[in-house]
């Protein structure tokens, strides 16, 4: 089968595209005809091997063990192990697995799993493309376990999301919707009316205008783009508000900026706000969750641009750019 493969870590040229065998399925696994396959972060981070605390995590320290890249997954179940019971073959499936920039993939059939595990699926909203389903994995599963289990986000409250504009920050917007709250977004001018589309309530476009400045307060910061100070953002939370923090660009190439996350346990301990770093999983329950808000009309995937599977390299490099409308997708 054709697959876009990498033998060493760097930038987007060391993607190739190649002849490879057809993955194994074990007992556990289901094996998925990929009709598309999520671009974000999380593939340029393990194609990288940047920040280099990564390649500690099991990747492989001077290459990468997994020789197939991509992550997130929408296709069709074609085989599955002999333990498998709750997939059948035809199912439309989406998720995470091991290698999704392929024309087959393998997947485990358990229900939580993280970064380099084998992956976690679902069945696939019935009212959307596969382009749509591979968008959403990674990206609104963040968005909803930063907002919901770290966040405890609650009707009513005030929610400014930064990085509004972005694959997690749309599911955000339209996620802290569903809970009820008041939403404030944040992104660069051409995105203002793409944010206010998703339903946030205030856009405060950045390069006018500093949230921080305003004297505006929020219950709760999703913070997922700028990689501003812990001091910075807490003067935009209520004295009890909470921060959770997703990620942001740039940084050095050891932590890859990763210093804000480990800091912020640390200050939280001694200011009356909450300031936690978020760590999303894979897990087929919010998988099913976002199905239902999907299929109920609430939540919709916002996709910037597709790709096809010899375009990975692009689609990877125009990414890593961070000024993405939404989720650029593959289809194969
Ligand atoms: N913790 C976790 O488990 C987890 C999971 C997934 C992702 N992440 C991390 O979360 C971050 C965001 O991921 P993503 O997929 O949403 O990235 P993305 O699609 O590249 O989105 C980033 C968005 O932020 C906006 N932006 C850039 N600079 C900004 C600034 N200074 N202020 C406000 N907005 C700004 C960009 O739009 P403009 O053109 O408007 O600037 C863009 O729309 C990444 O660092 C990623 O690694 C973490």
């Amino acid at each position: 089968m054709k697959a876009m493969t990498q033998d060493r870590y760097g930038s987007a040229d060391v993607l190739t595209l190649a002849d490879v065998d057809m993955p194994a399925v074990g007992d556990d696994d289901v094996l998925i005809r990929v009709r598309a396959a999520g671009v974000g972060p999380e593939v340029w981070h393990l194609m990288t091997g940047r920040p280099y605390f990564v390649r500690l995590m099991g990747f492989g320290l001077r290459k990468p063990k997994a020789r197939v890249v991509g992550r997130d997954v929408a296709g069709v179940v074609e085989a599955a192990g002999k333990d498998v019971t709750q997939f059948q073959l035809g199912d439309e499936v989406f998720g995470s697995c091991r290698g999704a920039y392929a024309e087959y993939a393998s997947a485990g059939a358990g229900s939580e799993g993280g970064v380099g595990t084998s992956g976690v699926v679902a069945l696939k909203p019935t009212n959307i493309t596969f382009e749509q389903a591979a968008a959403v994995p990674t990206s609104a599963s963040t968005a909803l376990q930063g907002l919901r289990d770290a966040g405890g986000i609650r009707a009513g409250q005030s929610v400014l999301i930064i990085g509004a504009s972005g694959g997690v920050g749309t599911f955000a917007v339209q996620l802290a919707k569903t809970f009820g709250a008041r939403v404030t977004g944040v992104c660069s001018t051409s995105k203002v009316d793409l944010v206010r589309s998703l339903g946030a309530d205030h856009v405060i476009d950045y390069t006018r205008e500093d949230f921080a400045a305003r004297g505006e307060h929020h219950d709760l910061i999703l913070d997922t783009a700028g990689r501003r100070s812990l001091a910075h953002l807490r003067r935009a939370l209520t004295p009890r508000g909470t921060l959770v923090i997703v990620g942001g660009e740039g940084g050095g190439p050891w932590t890859g900026g990763f210093e804000r996350q480990l800091w912020a346990p640390v200050v939280s301990r001694f200011v009356p706000q909450q300031l936690r770093p978020l760590t999303a999983v894979d897990r087929r329950e919010d998988l099913l969750y976002l199905k239902d808000l999907i299929e109920g009309g609430k939540l919709t995937p916002v996709i910037d641009r597709t790709y096809r599977l010899d375009e990975a390299a692009k689609a990877l490099a125009d990414a890593d750019e961070g000024h993405g409308r939404g989720k650029k997708v593959i289809t194969v």
